[in-house]
């Protein structure tokens, strides 16, 4: 249930609480509308327009607002009603969704993130693209869409000629039924050592250039190692992904090679190709390089090799024609942006989609930051390793734990409290952290009980838990018998108007693609639920009831919302 129609006009939540719950400033863009014929000139005049058709509209049945203000030059402001407040929130009480209804149309989403690299470790960046992309899936799922949520795996390109070519070297005895033996950390060594035999020495790179041949020939033996590589390297990020509890469909871009002469072969026939130095490349309108030449998009180099960008092309195709999505997200690093948007100008240039018809969005994110703000690294100078940062978190968790529960530490199993608390921590310092900007990796501040983190919320849930055991009242059954949830006091208003506002914090997830506004939502939830549990008795007061089932709807809302996130709960801590 939105708490307002927001599609005619532009109607957002209050900036400030003496401008009541929203506000609308559409009476001053309007005014500039001349298409609109409105004759008037004053936004004011306008404002009143628009108040007095909200007035003719929607105070019909139970009246909406208890005030709506013109104020300045013409803002509206306006303050819901609390018995209408009260009816939404009892609905709520009852609709498992919480208040969330399906959609009309339930789009195809697909999702591109996480998107790894074989043979190469997984590093803190990735964790970005995860821990985002995966929350993005479950808000799509949940708001009833069709979500395909898809690896990009680094899996396929000239890294492998070299690779292949240098285990044939170490492993001389390799065949078609002998594999490769390997861990998945020497197999980052050796990518890291056959890279320097690459760029060192002329008759290893032919080698190399020879491989990749052999590869994309499918010859047995190089195919089979190929393979034996991206099973070792998959162990690896499985066993991340088990613990970080992602669950994404594997489409590297080999999957794609089949199709990239076709692709070619298209864009030739579309006329948009032109051969610059041997190189097939696209040239796109207001791309220019720092010397202001036009930039151009290489799809397939002078060796006949194809490119990033190529393998992008023929995926986008695909995720239109055949998986025929409506919406395509790319959860990618902010540096590759300049790719992003030519990959799309070239796509709509060839029609490989139709931008009417389907949206498509580089969602990218900043860098993730050592303590002291410089890109994150080991003392070693070393990317971190991905599992080692996970790990210890985990360990840090459980010290935290322990530290609290020295008495009752055999009441809970801490190892598994560890595990969710430390991932709860490092994907919610993650999330909460606007997207765009780069964020401070700590320990320290993310596993802080106090101020706008994981912990902070889930002693907020763990707390309504305790709340509900210590009244011992059956909760389905005091539903069941009619009670109501009445509203009176400012902070169980203050505290209902958050609960029936879940909806709008989805809807403004996914149109921003911006898992922060969940986040931020759940702070102030478990914020103002804290000031409401400060200031209203729940035990023993008259308003026990209502006041049970108010904290009832914050719990489910939180405990949605977290899982949203892809964060667990814990019943204690
Ligand atoms: N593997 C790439 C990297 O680690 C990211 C791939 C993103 N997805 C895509 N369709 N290009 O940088």
């Amino acid at each position: 249930m939105r708490l307002l129609p927001t599609d005619l006009i532009d109607i957002t939540e209050a900036t400030q609480p003496q401008f009541g719950h929203y506000q609308c400033n559409s009476a001053m863009k309007l005014v500039k509308r001349s298409d609109l014929n409105l004759n008037v000139k004053n936004p004011r005049q306008i404002a009143e327009k628009l108040v007095l058709a909200i007035e003719e509209n929607l105070q019909l049945k139970t009246p909406l607002f208890s005030k709506i203000e013109i104020a300045g030059p013409g803002f509206i402001n306006f303050t819901l009603d609390t018995n209408y407040l009260s009816s939404v929130i009892n609905e709520q009480l009852h609709d498992s969704r919480l208040g969330v209804t399906l959609p009309n149309k339930h789009l195809k989403v697909v999702i591109d993130y996480s998107s790894v690299n074989i043979a190469k470790e997984m590093h803190v960046g990735h964790l970005r693209t995860t821990i985002i992309g995966d929350c993005l899936a479950r808000v799509f799922r949940f708001l009833g869409h069709n979500v395909l949520g898809l690896n990009h795996l680094g899996d396929w390109g000239t890294q492998f000629g070299m690779l292949i070519a240098y285990i044939k070297t170490i492993q001389p005895e390799i065949t078609e039924n002998a594999p490769v033996k390997a861990t998945s950390t020497e197999l980052v060594q050796w990518y890291k050592a056959s890279k320097q035999r690459f760029d060192n020495d002329a008759e290893f790179k032919t080698q190399a250039q020879q491989e990749v041949v052999a590869l994309q020939s499918g010859n047995p033996v190089s195919l089979r190692i190929w393979k034996e590589i991206c099973d070792i390297s998959r162990q690896a990020y499985e066993e991340i992904y088990k613990l970080l509890d992602i669950k994404i469909v594997e489409r590297g871009e080999s999957f794609y090679n089949p199709h990239l002469p076709d692709v070619i072969a298209e864009l030739e026939a579309k006329k948009l190709i032109t051969i610059s130095e041997g190189a097939k490349c696209i040239y796109l309108e207001g791309f220019t390089n720092r010397e202001g030449d036009e930039l151009p998009l290489i799809v397939q180099k002078k060796d006949g090799g194809y490119n990033y960008a190529t393998t992008d092309l023929a995926a986008l195709r695909h995720r239109v024609q055949d998986e025929k999505a409506d919406w395509i997200i790319y959860v990618v690093d902010a540096g590759q942006t300049l790719h992003f948007q030519m990959v799309f100008a070239a796509a709509k240039k060839a029609e490989f989609y139709n931008p009417n018809k389907v949206q498509v969005d580089h969602v990218p994110f900043g860098l993730v930051l050592g303590p002291d703000g410089k890109k994150f690294k080991t003392r070693s100078g070393d990317t971190e390793k991905l599992i080692d940062l996970i790990q210890g978190a985990i360990q840090k968790a459980k010290t935290l734990l322990l530290e609290r529960h020295k008495e009752n530490s055999e009441e809970m199993d801490m190892d598994e409290a560890a595990t969710i608390l430390g991932i709860n921590a490092i994907k919610y310092a993650d999330l909460s952290c606007h997207r765009l900007g780069d964020y401070v990796f700590s320990y320290d501040k993310m596993l802080k009980f106090e101020g706008n983190t994981a912990a902070f919320l889930l002693y907020a849930y763990v707390r309504i838990q305790s709340i509900q055991r210590k009244v011992n009242s059956d909760i389905p059954q005091l539903i069941a018998s009619g009670a109501k949830i009445v509203l009176e006091q400012p902070e169980e208003i203050a505290l209902g108007l958050l609960v029936c506002q879940f909806s709008e914090v989805l809807d403004n997830t996914i149109r921003e693609l911006l898992p922060s506004r969940l986040t931020d939502y759940l702070y102030t939830l478990a914020e103002k639920f804290h000031l409401f549990f400060h200031q209203c008795r729940v035990e023993g007061s008259p308003q026990q009831n209502s006041r049970l089932l108010l904290c009832k709807t914050v719990s489910d809302v939180m405990h949605q919302g977290l899982s949203l996130l892809g964060l667990k709960p814990l019943e204690r801590m």
